[in-house]
């Protein structure tokens, strides 16, 4: 497995791969790897002969109020996940040769970076898009693949890939879980044990909402109320957002009529988590993916 530190190193690497005609998928990511992390691995390299992951903790992506200086590093125990998995490059960019003196581009995707996270994360998703942007300049990938824990993050990136002609395929692969049903997290390090069962309510909330939808709740206040008393149930949380919306306009809906994005963010302690499912009505059949 290759480490690579400098931007002009990697884009030479994977021109000197796309020459051999090898296909190329990209797993951004910020470190601190999890199940989920490596699951989106193992999807890119079914799908291309060569892996490139990014191990890149985005200071542009966080406000000055966020947990950039506390979020968890681990380089060598991630080094040594990506080896398991067989990855071919990594690309571990310093700040200041990902941003450096003079930078003064940004990628802005308008419209859904408004809602959701958007509104209490200003200026977050403009730092997603803009280092993605530069990540997939520099790897020069075929295929890009993302989670759907960060449902609005993967609709933002394939907005930004469509409207800026970006020819690179870009795959979402579903949420890993622990067995309890907390969706994997760099974050969750953070959780003591009693925020820890606290955490399980969003994946109870996700459940509860499922539950309602087969037995044909269609109002999305009513399920919004019930998920919002369910999780203040619970010790430690305070809620950001509950949000039923359309899955690809991300706008709020009060009936459901096809299918609606559940979106939840909610505070345990001082962890900010994030969690989703998609609930949807296909003929008889009642789909929920989360
Ligand atoms: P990070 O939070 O490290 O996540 C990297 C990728 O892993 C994202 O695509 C995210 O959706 C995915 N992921 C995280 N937890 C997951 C889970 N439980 N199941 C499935 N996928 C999961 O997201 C970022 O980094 C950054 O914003 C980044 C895209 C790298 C840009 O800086």
């Amino acid at each position: 497995m290759e480490i690579i530190e400098s931007p002009e190193q990697m884009q030479d690497r994977s021109e000197a791969l796309r020459l051999a005609r090898h296909t190329i998928s990209l797993v951004p990511t910020m470190g601190y790897l999890h199940e989920g992390h490596l699951e989106l691995m193992r999807v890119g390299k079914k799908h291309s002969d060569k892996l490139i992951i990014s191990i890149f903790v985005n200071p542009s992506q966080f406000s000055p109020n966020e947990d950039l200086d506390q979020y968890p590093r681990d380089t060598a125990g991630d080094l040594e996940k990506a080896r398991e998995v067989g990855v071919d490059v990594v690309f571990l960019p310093s700040a200041q040769e990902m941003y450096p003196e003079g930078f003064q581009t940004n990628v802005q995707v308008k419209g859904i970076t408004e809602q959701l996270c958007g509104i209490s994360r200003p200026g977050h998703f403009e730092g997603v898009t803009t280092v993605v942007a530069k990540l997939f300049n520099i790897t020069k990938p075929h295929m890009a693949v993302f989670g759907q824990k960060d449902f609005q993050q993967l609709t933002v990136i394939s907005q930004m890939v469509m409207d800026l002609n970006m020819d690179i395929q870009i795959v979402g692969v579903p949420t890993v879980r622990d067995p309890d049903g907390l969706a994997t997290s760099s974050r969750n390090k953070f959780l003591n044990e009693e925020e820890r069962i606290s955490a399980l309510s969003l994946k109870k909330s996700l459940d509860l909402a499922v539950e309602m939808f087969r037995g044909s709740e269609r109002d999305a206040g009513v399920i919004q109320k019930a998920i919002e008393s369910l999780i203040l149930s619970h010790p430690h949380t305070e809620i950001d957002y509950v949000t039923l919306c359309n899955p690809v306009t991300l706008k709020d809906i009060e009936t459901i009529t096809d299918e609606a994005l559940l979106a939840l963010a909610v505070r345990v302690g001082a962890t900010r988590l994030i969690d989703n499912c998609v609930l949807r009505c296909d003929s008889d059949k009642i789909i929920s993916k989360s």
